[in-house]
C-alpha cells in the first residue's frame, strides 16, 4: 500500500498465470499494459552482445548463446491474454473521453498479430506507437548496419477513443526511450523504463483509476503506475522474478512529483 499525500492506492503482484485471475478478486482497469513474450525461441540473445562471452564475439559464444530469454514465453498465449484484456478492462461508458485501452509492448514483426487478434476480441481500433533510443542492443560487428535502436508498441481500444490526458493538446506517437536513474533497480531483462511507462499512464488514466499487467515482470509497470497515484495490480509467473520485484522494484515506491 503506498500512502500519497491525497489518496492510498492498491499494488498488488500475484505469482500466478494471469489466466488464473478469476481466483483474485480484481477489479476491472482503465489501462492494461502489457509487454508481451517475444517469443523468439532460441534467437532472444540474437541482437544482444550478451550471445557471445563477456559481450566479446571473440571469446565464443556464452551460455546465452540459442536460448530463450524465458522459459516461461511458451507459457503465454495470446488468445488466452486477448480473453483476460477483455474482461478486465471497465466496460464502455457511455460518455465520450473515459473509454479503457490497451497498450501491448511487442517486436515489430509481432504488431499486425496483437492488431489481429485484438480486433477478434472486440478491440476494433489500433494504432502504432514507436519509442526511440539513443544507444542500440545490437553493437556487434555493427560497422555499416543499421541497427535497432527502437521499440515497439500497439495502443488497442474498442469503440470510443480512450481517455486522452494531454490539456488539448496533440500526442505524437512517438516517445523517447530514456534509461532509468540509479534509483530505480533493475531486475528484468526487458524492463521498460519508469519514465515511458509514467508517460502512458499519465495519458490514458486518472489518478484514483486501476492499471493492470499482466506480464508484469519486474513490476515496473505497478511502480509507474502506485507512483502516480493509480491503483496497480499484475501477475508474474516465475517465482524469480516475482521476488525481486517484490523486494527490490515494489518497495519504497515514492509518488512522483506532479
Ligand atoms: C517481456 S517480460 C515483461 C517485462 C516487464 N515489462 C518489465 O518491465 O519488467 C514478460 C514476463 O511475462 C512473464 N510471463 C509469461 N507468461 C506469463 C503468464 N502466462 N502469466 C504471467 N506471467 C507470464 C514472463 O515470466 C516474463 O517475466
Amino acid at each position: 500500500m503506498l500512502k500519497d499525500w491525497l489518496i492510498e492506492v492498491k499494488v498488488e503482484l500475484y505469482n500466478d498465470n494471469f489466466q488464473n485471475f478469476k481466483s483474485y478478486q480484481l477489479p476491472r482497469a482503465q489501462l492494461l499494459i502489457a509487454d508481451i513474450p517475444y517469443n523468439l525461441g532460441n534467437n532472444a540473445y540474437a541482437s544482444s552482445n550478451q550471445w557471445y562471452v563477456d559481450g566479446d564475439n571473440t571469446k565464443g559464444e556464452s551460455d546465452k548463446a540459442n536460448k530463450q530469454f524465458f522459459d516461461t514465453d511458451k507459457n503465454f498465449n495470446i488468445v488466452e491474454f486477448m480473453h483476460f484484456a477483455n474482461r478486465m478492462l471497465i466496460k464502455e461508458p457511455k460518455e465520450t473521453g473515459k473509454a479503457p485501452a490497451m497498450i501491448v509492448f511487442s517486436s515489430f514483426q509481432q504488431m499486425p498479430m496483437v492488431a489481429a487478434y485484438g480486433e477478434k476480441y472486440g478491440f476494433k481500433h489500433s494504432f502504432p506507437m514507436v519509442f526511440v533510443k539513443d544507444t542500440s542492443p545490437q553493437v556487434l560487428k555493427a560497422n555499416m548496419k543499421v541497427v535497432g535502436a527502437t521499440e515497439y508498441a500497439t495502443v488497442l481500444y474498442r469503440d470510443k477513443l480512450p481517455k486522452f490526458n494531454n490539456n488539448g493538446e496533440m500526442i505524437f506517437n512517438w516517445m523517447r526511450w530514456g534509461r532509468d536513474g540509479k534509483e530505480i533497480p533493475k531486475v528484468h531483462p526487458t524492463q521498460k523504463p519508469q519514465g515511458v511507462l509514467e508517460r502512458l499512464i499519465e495519458i490514458f488514466t486518472d489518478r484514483g483509476d486501476v492499471v493492470i499487467d499482466p506480464v508484469a515482470g519486474s513490476g515496473s509497470t505497478l511502480r509507474a503506475a502506485a507512483s502516480l497515484g493509480r491503483e496497480a495490480y499484475g501477475f508474474e509467473i516465475k517465482k524469480d522474478f516475482y521476488k525481486a520485484a517484490k523486494e527490490k522494484m515494489l518497495l519504497d515506491i515514492q509518488p512522483s512529483l506532479f
